[in-house]
């Protein structure tokens, strides 16, 4: 389920191939790439000689672009012990972002600090792309539910999924549980820190609402989001919890941000009040379009929900199409309630 909550009717489109970095001809990818292992290569090369001649300076391990630091230290090492949440990349309350899933984002999309974007249809290079323009890349995939599709899809066993998500085509809700779906869990993370991800955005992880077939409770996806954000973070990489009002309290301390949609829609934005008050961002969506005109909202409907109070201050609210393709809606940042 790659747009839409829970509430969503909205059909998934399945069809892989369309997902392809089409737009991105091989040359140009090529020497993209040979520009990223050129300026890796120079930034080392600098780098190690920053970090010799710093080494007794403290270093800023949370400022705000740590990857133009291109300091030894700060290669994100996918061997060593967990680092420190201290040195986890934390985004501000507020920060502007904007979400693709449906298409591969491009060099001329780089518009907001973070990028939340599709784990399996994004390269490398467009990520390190991206960074080099000083943004944070947020890689999403479903981690609660079976994607017929992916490129990792025969490694699910039957008895891993139940029932479908209602309205997602080829989309099955996950257990969990499962040895065999955490370890696919677990190479995805490998994936979305080979691919140079600063944090993964997992969905799905809120089954307990629907008819999974499953054994799916609050108890059990508590367990499967801090089995994922441990893990993530080891990885170090950040960590997003996607909707999960009901048990945001049990593991909002494990979480650098929360990816929310439509919680304007159902009236229980304030449910994820707690996560602004722990100095995180709430990255929301809302989809105010129609089937018609995908790509369009009124001044009046934008200021409507843009302004509403229904939104609490800080948090960082997106309108977007059930697509989520590039479309997008920044509302600005309300100062008061
Ligand atoms: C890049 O994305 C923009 C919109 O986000 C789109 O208008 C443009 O056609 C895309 N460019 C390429 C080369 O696909
Ligand atoms: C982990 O990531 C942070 C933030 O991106 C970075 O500052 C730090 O150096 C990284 N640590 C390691 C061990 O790679
Ligand atoms: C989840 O359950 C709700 C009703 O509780 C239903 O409206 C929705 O379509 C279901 N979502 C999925 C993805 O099955
Ligand atoms: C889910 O997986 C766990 C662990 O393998 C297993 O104990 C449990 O019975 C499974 N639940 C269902 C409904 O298959």
């Amino acid at each position: 389920m790659a747009g839409g909550n829970t509430h969503s009717e909205e059909p998934h489109n399945t069809n892989a191939d369309t997902n392809q970095p089409g737009s991105f001809s091989k040359r140009k990818r090529w020497i993209i790439a040979g520009i990223v292992a050129g300026l890796i290569i120079l930034g080392l090369a600098i780098g190690l000689g920053v970090g010799l001649s710093n080494r007794n300076s403290s270093s800023n391990a949370t400022g705000s672009n740590p990857r133009s630091n291109t300091s030894p230290e700060t290669t994100p090492s996918t061997t060593g012990a967990s680092p420190s949440a201290t040195s986890l990349w934390q985004p501000a309350v507020g920060v502007k972002w904007q979400i693709v899933l449906q298409a591969p984002i491009n060099e001329t999309e780089i518009e907001v600090p973070v990028y939340d974007i599709d784990l399996f249809d994004s390269t490398a290079s467009i990520i390190a792309w991206a960074q080099g323009q000083g943004r944070k890349v947020i890689c999403y995939f479903s981690a609660g539910s079976y994607e017929d599709w992916r490129p990792d899809a025969t490694s699910f066993k039957p008895e891993d999924y139940g029932n479908g998500l209602e309205g997602w085509e080829g989309e099955y809700w996950l257990n969990t549980s499962s040895v065999n779906a955490r370890n696919i869990m677990l190479a995805r993370l490998d994936q979305a820190a080979k691919k140079g991800c600063d944090g993964v955005d997992p969905d799905n992880i809120d089954g307990y609402e629907n008819k999974s077939g499953l054994d799916l409770t609050t108890d059990t996806a508590v367990e499967f989001v801090t089995f994922l954000a441990d893990a993530t973070h080891a990885r170090n990489m950040s960590f997003g919890l996607k909707n999960g009002a009901k048990i945001l309290s049990r593991v909002i301390d494990l979480i650098q941000w929360n990816v929310v949609e439509e919680c304007l829609q159902y009236d229980e934005c304030g449910d994820y009040q707690p996560v602004i008050d722990a100095g995180k961002p709430v990255f929301q969506i809302e989809y105010p379009t129609t089937e018609e005109k995908p790509s369009y909202v009124s001044d009046e409907k934008k200021n409507e929900i843009c302004g509403s109070t229904g939104i609490p201050v800080g948090f960082s609210t997106v309108l977007k199409n059930m697509n989520l393709d590039e479309w997008i809606v920044q509302c600005p940042a309300r100062t008061s309630g």
